[in-house]
């Protein structure tokens, strides 16, 4: 096993990561991605862009409250302000260091709006290609940065944690086999957990290690059954990563129309299209779990230059065969973001000394129980800066010596790793989706336990895809369960999290909930919260 010295280690290259790695200077980063390219993750797929209220007529205090009100009662206010009042200055300055937002014809920013947002502020670049666009940029900024040494098809198998907390990473890289990466600081931001459902916008890459790791690891987590279904992902038979059908596009005037062509959604909440995410997706959900097919309506839109603002959509349509000028295009939900994670302070800090944690993987509580659109990319950029600089002040020092880690002595072979995935997936949209119950949540957790305890061993050897294919199994088994035993404690339903046993949301349930992993075996131990949220 080689052996590998920097001074911190950022796991994961979406926008959290791209960006811790780039503040960090001058510190030596590794910058590890199991991707084979920059960038990965979800970041180079968004669509819709990145809120902040930089238009003198917004306030980032509307901004702050728009997103309490979207959390359901759980968005801590504190990181809220936090987020709109810094993510107004911070992106400002990404702005004028050259990060490429769409401009009017005058020159000035463009500014969308969004579902629940009270203002047009989300800015958006390529139009709907944002994060492609984005990423690309910040991609080439990491590649020519100095401090940072990126290794890409690097899956991270296990943190190393000694008595004075985090002192590396065990990973498989690809090209040189097992490698023990030991740096004073480990910055996770690996993403979220969309894979692990049978329907979702997140790319392959989305497998739930960065909660993984941590819970391995013993770190706090939060807020875990908050699991966000975009409500207009492209309906059809494909599983996996299936394309999204921007919420902007009903910012722009789209409708949702039920099979008879009608509108449905001015009666489900005043703001109609434009509710929060998580009424839009239980309405559209609760009609197709009806056997009812829905559609968003393009063609007023397509008829005013849709098509040129929103050319990744009309790209998807196009492969899919489906003209939106002419007829409404077939949706349904699909996972999309993971509101829980790992919980961190302010400053990225997790509950294990020298672990931070920053973008999606992270739970800084900002997103409650429902995050309002265009506020990932944005809680990416404010929450890395801020861990960069906790990092930076706290002058990480090489760990002392520690016992090389072991590594794995078998494996799941690969052709049943890839099989269990898909049956752990398919569980987590029958049982712990959109909708759920005590009864299907306890099944699934059975389920899933008995799926973990039937995989067949095979010595490990060193091939990178069989180790990356069986250790990303791991981490999702274990993630899903993790999931699924926090949305069973939850007995309410609130913001994403909707039981059909316990439909309202109760008093004595307006509180984070935090698990830690006590074993090896995913047995949780839910904790009471540290503190009681603030009354609003
Ligand atoms: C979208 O474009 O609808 C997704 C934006 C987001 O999830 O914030």
């Amino acid at each position: 096993m080689q052996m590998r010295h920097s001074d911190v280690i950022v796991i994961g290259s979406g926008m959290a990561g791209m960006v811790a790695a780039l503040s960090l200077a001058p510190l030596r980063v590794s910058l590890l991605t199991k991707t084979d390219d920059l960038p990965g993750g979800s970041s180079n797929w968004a669509q819709g862009g990145i809120a902040a209220a930089i238009d003198p007529a917004d306030d980032p205090v509307e901004h702050a409250a728009d997103t309490v009100a979207a959390g359901a009662g759980l968005t801590d206010p504190e990181m809220a302000t936090l987020l709109t009042d810094e993510g107004a200055r911070r992106l400002t300055r990404w702005i004028n260091r050259g990060l490429p937002f769409d401009r009017n014809e005058d020159g000035r920013l463009c500014l969308g709006r969004e579902a629940a947002h009270g203002a047009a502020r989300v800015l958006h670049a390529g139009g709907d290609a944002t994060g492609r666009t984005l990423m690309a940029d910040l991609s080439a900024r990491v590649r020519a940065a100095g401090h940072v040494t990126v290794e890409t098809s690097a899956f991270a198998w296990d943190l190393v944690t000694g008595r004075q907390g985090v002192v590396g990473v065990l990973a498989h890289h690809a090209a040189d086999g097992w490698v023990f990466h030991r740096a004073g600081a480990v910055l996770l931001a690996c993403g979220g957990v969309g894979q692990l459902y049978r329907h979702t916008t997140n790319p392959v890459e989305a497998t739930g290690d960065g909660i993984a790791l941590a819970a391995r690891a013993g770190a706090d987590l939060a807020d875990l059954e908050f699991v966000q279904f975009h409500p207009t992902a492209l309906a059809g038979t494909r599983t996996g990563q299936v394309p999204l059908l921007t919420e902007a596009l009903r910012g722009a005037g789209a409708h949702l129309l039920d099979e008879h062509g009608g509108r449905f959604m001015q009666k489900a909440h005043p703001l109609a299209e434009l509710a929060p995410r998580d009424v839009v997706a239980k309405a559209i959900g609760g009609r197709i779990a009806g056997g009812l097919p829905v559609y968003l309506d393009l063609r007023a839109l397509w008829a005013d230059d849709g098509a040129a603002r929103f050319p990744t959509v009309a790209g998807i349509c196009a492969a899919a065969k489906l003209d939106p000028a002419r007829l409404p295009i077939p949706v349904a939900p699909a996972a999309h973001y993971h509101m829980g994670g790992v919980v961190t302070d302010a400053d990225g800090r997790t509950s294990i000394p020298g672990l931070y944690a920053a973008g999606e993987v992270a739970c800084t509580g900002v997103h409650g129980a429902n995050r309002l659109a265009s506020n990932s990319l944005l809680e990416a950029l404010v929450f890395a800066e801020r861990a960069a600089d906790a990092i930076l002040a706290s002058a990480p020092a090489r760990p002392g010596p520690v016992a090389l880690p072991l590594l794995p002595a078998t494996l799941t072979p690969m052709p049943q790793a890839a099989a269990v995935a898909m049956q752990a997936a398919d569980i987590m949209a029958e049982s712990v989706g959109l909708l759920r119950d005590g009864i299907g949540l306890s099944c699934a957790i059975a389920e899933l336990e008995a799926l973990d305890a039937g995989l067949d061993r095979e010595a490990a050897g060193d091939d990178h895809a069989a180790i990356r294919l069986s250790g990303e199994l791991r981490n999702r088994l274990l993630t899903s369960a993790l999931i699924a035993q926090a949305a069973l404690a939850r007995q309410e339903s609130r913001g994403a999290h909707q039981r059909s046993d316990w439909p309202d949301a109760r008093a004595e349930w307006r509180h984070r909930q935090r698990v830690t992993l006590t074993g090896p075996a995913p047995r949780i131990r839910v904790a009471p919260p540290r503190s009681p949220l603030p009354v609003m």
